[in-house]
């Protein structure tokens, strides 16, 4: 017996973290939030002073760095060098360079083999005990687990994905910067906003969490279905 992996990708504000932490936390799955690991290596190189146009070095950095991920989904953080940094990574000065590492083509392998091994690492034991991961990012579908149980793409229109994430704060032309530019910097390196075959888009325009968090469940259900069937 080998656990699940659940594989979630999909633009800014379609609901993707949150759908993910509650899809981890009823399957009993390890949460993994892979662009933590793109801005704990901004972390990294800001604070080293590591200069974001040197693309070596900023790999090299990558390649390096100590880090550690807590993949709880009730309780998700992620350290470096031993210090909690869960929340310095969320703030503006991160997210301000993260896109300068997620679109650094040298690093970026480094950081998607340190991806594969978490994932591997979860199907096996680690936090999960072998049942497995729900991980989500830009590309965990197609380039990172394009072999998942589940592959889901979820997506919601422009406006509604601005509109989330105004309630969260912040003035209306800074989230639509914040959500839309954003994507947009990174679509130069991965592509994100279309299903790839065999991924199944889910609209959550019209869909609450909950019901979000059920079309994932219904598909995992299904997967396990079809894997005893095969088994
Ligand atoms: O999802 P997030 O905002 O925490 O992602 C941080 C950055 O990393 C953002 O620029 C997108 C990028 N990213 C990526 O390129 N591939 C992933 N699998 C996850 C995140």
């Amino acid at each position: 017996m080998t656990g699940i992996v659940v594989a979630i990708d999909g633009p800014a504000g379609t609901g993707k973290s949150t759908v993910s932490r509650e899809v981890a936390r009823r399957l009993g799955l390890a949460y993994f939030d892979t662009g933590a690991t793109y801005r704990v290596a901004t972390l990294t190189c800001l604070r080293e002073g590591v200069n974001f146009d040197e693309l070596s070095d900023v790999a090299a950095m990558v390649a390096t760095m100590n880090v550690e991920l807590i993949l709880d989904p009730q309780n998700p953080h992620v350290a470096l060098d031993g210090e909690d940094v869960s929340r310095l990574i969320r703030t503006d000065t991160v997210a301000l360079s993260v896109s300068k590492v997620a679109t650094n083509l040298e690093a970026r392998p480094i950081l998607q083999q340190i991806q594969r091994d978490v994932i591997a690492r979860e199907v096996e034991g680690g936090f999960s005990k072998g049942a497995g991961v729900c991980a989500e990012g830009r590309d965990v579908t197609t380039v990172i687990a394009p072999e998942a149980d589940v592959r889901v793409l979820l997506t919601a229109d422009e406006d509604v994905r601005v509109a989330r994430r105004a309630g969260e704060g912040a003035d209306a032309a800074t989230v639509r910067e914040a959500v839309l530019g954003r994507d947009k910097k990174d679509s130069t390196v991965v592509s994100f906003h279309e299903a790839a075959e065999g991924v199944v888009t889910v609209d959550t325009t019209h869909l609450t969490i909950e019901e979000a968090v059920q079309a994932v469940l219904d598909l995992a259900e299904a997967a396990r279905q079809k894997g005893s069937e095969g088994s």
